[in-house]
C-alpha cells in the first residue's frame, strides 16, 4: 500500500470502549463519530483549524471527532516533507478529554498511513500532555533535543560568545547582505544525514523545504563558518520570534565528521549570539539535532537560563495502545 492509495473517505462508526478499563467505562463517549472534515464544519476555537487534505509529497489527512453534532477533537497525519515518515497531531477540546477520544482519533488517522513508514510526534517539556498521551499509545524516542535557551544581552552570554574562537584555518561571518542561498548546499547536506534517523531522506525534495524554511531566516543575524577554501562547513540560522516569543537558532555542521566540529560550530553560533546581544534579543533557543554529535557539546557549554527539551517520538500502531509506555 502506498501513502496515496491508502486514502480512505469512509467514516468510522466507532466501537466503544476498545481501550477502556472497566473503571473508565462510564466516562467514555457513547455517540462519537470520526470522519473527514466537511465543508461548513464549525471548529471550536480551542482546536487548530483543519488543514485541507493534500496528495503528493506533502500528503496529509485530517479527521475530526464529532459528539452530539459538535466537533470535539481533531487529528492530522502528514508525510514529512523530505523523509519517509509521518508527523501526527491530535487535539481534543478540554471538556472532552480523558474519554478515549484522542486515542480513537489517533487510531483513525493511523489507519490512513503507509505501514512501512513510522508515525512520529513531537513532545516538548512545555506540553506535558503530549508526552503522557504518547506514552499511553506506546512510543520510543527517535531523537532528543535539549533545546536550551540563553539571554544574549547578559554578561554570561557575552562572555560565552567571546570565548568561542574558530580554530586556525576557519573563520565565521554573518551572512549579511549576501544572498541567504549561499548556505543552501551546506544546509541540504546537513539535513540529509541529520534526518536519516526519521526514515529514508528524499534528497530531491530538500530544496523545496529550504525555500519554505528560509523565508523566516534572518541573514543579518545568521552566520556561517568557512574553511581555507571558502567552503561553508557550519551554519547558525536565526529565525527571529519564531514561536512563543522565542528566537530559534538552528546550528549544525555541514558534515557529520567535520574536523574541530564542536569548536567550529560554537564559534558560528557565537557570531549570531553577538548580533542578537547587540539587538537586545532575549530568549534565544538553540535548536539542532543531537544526531549531529557536535550540537550537544555546544549546548552543554551554553550559559543556559532555561530549556524546553523536545523529543521526536515514534508512535506505535493502534493495536499496541494497551501496552503503553515510552522506551
Ligand atoms: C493529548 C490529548 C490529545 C489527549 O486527548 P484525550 O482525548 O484526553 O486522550 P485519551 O482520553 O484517549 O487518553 C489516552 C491516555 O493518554 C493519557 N493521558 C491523556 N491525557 C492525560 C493527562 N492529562 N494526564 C495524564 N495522562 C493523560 C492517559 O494514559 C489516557 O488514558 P486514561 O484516560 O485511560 O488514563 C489532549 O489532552 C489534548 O488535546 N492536549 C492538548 C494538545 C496536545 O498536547 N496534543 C498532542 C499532540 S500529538
Amino acid at each position: 500500500m502506498t501513502a496515496n492509495s491508502s486514502v480512505s473517505s469512509r467514516n468510522h462508526q466507532l466501537i466503544l470502549l476498545i481501550f477502556a478499563s472497566p473503571a473508565a467505562i462510564v466516562a467514555r463517549v457513547t455517540n462519537l463519530r470520526i470522519r473527514a472534515v466537511e465543508a461548513g464544519d464549525l471548529i471550536p476555537v480551542d482546536l487548530p483549524a483543519p488543514r485541507p487534505d493534500v496528495d503528493g509529497a506533502r500528503w496529509r489527512r485530517t479527521r475530526v471527532a464529532v459528539a452530539d453534532g459538535q466537533i470535539v477533537g481533531i487529528a492530522s497525519v502528514a508525510l514529512s516533507a523530505a523523509t519517509d515518515s509521518y508527523f501526527c497531531e491530535v487535539e481534543v477540546v478540554p471538556g472532552h478529554r480523558r474519554r478515549g477520544i484522542g486515542t480513537q482519533l489517533y487510531a483513525a488517522v493511523h489507519r490512513l498511513t503507509d505501514p512501512r513508514f513510522p508515525v512520529l510526534a513531537r513532545a516538548m517539556d512545555s506540553f506535558p500532555l503530549r508526552r503522557r498521551f504518547a506514552e499511553a499509545l506506546g512510543c520510543s524516542v527517535v531523537t532528543r533535543c535539549p533545546a536550551p535557551w540563553i539571554d544574549p544581552p547578559t554578561p554570561a552570554a557575552e562572555s560565552w560568545a567571546t570565548g568561542q574562537q574558530a580554530p586556525a584555518g576557519y573563520r565565521t561571518t554573518v551572512i549579511g547582505d549576501r544572498p541567504l542561498a549561499i548556505v543552501k548546499d551546506a544546509w541540504a547536506s546537513s539535513f540529509a544525514w541529520v534526518h536519516r534517523a526519521f526514515g529514508a531522506v528524499h534528497i530531491d525534495r530538500i530544496p523545496q523545504m529550504w525555500d519554505q524554511y528560509s523565508k523566516g531566516v534572518d541573514p543579518a543575524a545568521s552566520a556561517v563558518a568557512v574553511d581555507r577554501n571558502q567552503t561553508i562547513v557550519a551554519f547558525s540560522l536565526v529565525s527571529p520570534d519564531a514561536w512563543d516569543g522565542r528566537t530559534f537558532i538552528v546550528a549544525e555542521t555541514a558534515h557529520p565528521d567535520q574536523a574541530h566540529g564542536t569548536q567550529v560550530l560554537g564559534a558560528t553560533v557565537a557570531t549570531s549570539v553577538t548580533v542578537l546581544a547587540r539587538r537586545g534579543t532575549r530568549r534565544v533557543q538553540l535548536e539542532g539535532h543531537t544526531t549531529d554529535r557536535h550540537t550537544p557539546d555546544v549546548m552543554r557549554s551554553l550559559p543556559a537560563v532555561g530549556s524546553d527539551p523536545m523529543d521526536i517520538l515514534r508512535l506505535e500502531p493502534p493495536p499496541a495502545v494497551s501496552r503503553g509506555g515510552c522506551r
